[in-house]
């Protein structure tokens, strides 16, 4: 598999580009999108190694993980982010971001939706899977909106920014879904 472009109504799911770096690394580092993350203080330079790491060329192979754009279809900037772990051959790990100033517009609904579709309709998995801290309400709220189930509660499992947290791990099966 090469490269990727998923479309909805309002947005095109694009790999990476450079200029998207500075909005990136800004909402990154916005206390509230960094709240529950594993990152503090993030810089324009954490973005341009993240963004070099990536090699989009190899998309979809199993263990990597791919950062793919938001982009607002009128003028091509972007707006927030998916992650996309591919754990094997038939399991997708999800993250998502959306810049605060965007936030509660439905767009992380409208581009998770694209990306459900694309995964079960496209590439035909069979479970995607996504982990939240159990304060972050957005966060499995909008999951449980997309329909996926909770399924783990992890206690104390993660160690990050000097306590231990828990995490919810939620899950959606391609049967469980509106594309079979
Ligand atoms: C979680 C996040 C991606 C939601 O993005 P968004 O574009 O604002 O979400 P939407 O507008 O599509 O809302 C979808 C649903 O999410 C839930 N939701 C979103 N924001 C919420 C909030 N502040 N409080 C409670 N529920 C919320 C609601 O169920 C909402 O559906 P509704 O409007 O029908 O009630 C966004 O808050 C974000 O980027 N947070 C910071 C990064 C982060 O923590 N990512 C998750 C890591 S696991």
């Amino acid at each position: 598999m090469s490269s990727i472009e998923i479309t909805t109504h309002n947005f095109i799911i694009r790999p990476f580009e450079r200029k998207d770096l500075v909005k990136f690394a800004n909402y990154r580092a916005s206390e509230s999108v960094a709240r529950y993350q594993s990152w503090a203080d993030y810089t324009y330079q954490d973005a341009i190694k993240l963004f070099e790491s990536m090699d989009y060329a190899t998309f979809g192979a199993a263990g990597q993980w791919y950062q793919l754009a938001i982009s607002d279809k009128s003028n091509d900037a972007i707006v927030g982010d998916l992650a996309i772990h591919f754990i094997d051959a038939e399991q997708v790990e999800i993250g998502f971001t959306v810049a605060p100033e965007f936030q509660g517009k439905n767009v992380a609904t409208e581009a998770i939706s694209g990306l459900i579709n694309y995964l079960f309709g496209c590439l035909g998995k069979h479970r995607i899977i996504a982990t939240t801290d159990t304060r972050n309400i957005a966060s499995y709220k909008l999951l449980e909106k997309m329909g996926f189930r909770r399924e783990g509660h992890f206690i104390k499992n993660i160690f990050f920014k000097g306590e231990w947290s828990d995490e919810y791990q939620y899950a959606l099966l391609r049967s469980e879904s509106k594309i079979i």
